[in-house]
């Protein structure tokens, strides 16, 4: 049986591919009342472009280099060290992250696929936030071929020795 809780996460994952795409997601994603986490930061570009649409932002980056560079760039916005598969010193920052933007280096091509998957399952359940915006054309393009597949419930009324409408329907 599978584990029902990976099936209510209610995050919505945004695949953007570039750096163009991603910070261009920023004005349809990010709103007024937004508490954001960047995981991936760098100088710190895309953090203060955020800044300009949220409430509160925190840049993170797993190089202290460069969180100290993006602090002397930004004073204004606050940077912390983060590695991303560090998630619970994510939840360290006692922050309720409404949405979670991610450019990671190496992250964003098919091979890693897997293994950005597992961290946006664990971002979402740790942290749950509304949305997780990723720079990976890989995910980009494999949502674009995904489609959920629903069950049209059909009016049926099984009869005496019908064993298939006698048998359970699995979810998966
Ligand atoms: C392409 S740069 C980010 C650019 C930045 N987001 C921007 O838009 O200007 C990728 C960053 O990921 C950081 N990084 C690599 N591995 C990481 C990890 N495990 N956790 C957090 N950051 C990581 C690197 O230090 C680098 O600064």
């Amino acid at each position: 049986m599978a584990n029902e809780k990976q099936f209510k996460l209610k995050t919505v994952f945004v695949g953007t591919r570039g750096v163009r795409e991603y910070r261009e997601s920023i004005a349809a994603w990010v709103t007024r009342d937004d508490v954001v986490l960047e995981i991936g930061c760098e100088k710190g570009t895309t953090t203060a472009i955020i800044a300009r649409h949220c409430k509160e932002v925190l840049g993170t980056d797993v190089s202290l280099e460069c969180v100290q560079r993006a602090r002397r760039i930004y004073p204004h916005i606050e940077f912390a060290v983060l590695d991303a598969y560090d998630v619970l010193n994510a939840v360290a920052f006692k922050k309720a992250f409404t949405k979670v933007y991610i450019d990671v280096s190496g992250l964003s091509g098919y091979r890693s696929l897997l293994d950005l998957i597992a961290l946006l399952n664990m971002y979402a359940t740790v942290l749950e936030p509304k949305a997780i915006i990723v720079k990976s054309g890989a995910l980009k393009h494999f949502a674009e071929h995904c489609r959920a597949w629903h069950s049209v419930p059909v009016a049926h009324t099984p009869a005496e020795g019908d064993v298939d409408a006698q048998s359970p329907v699995s979810n998966l």
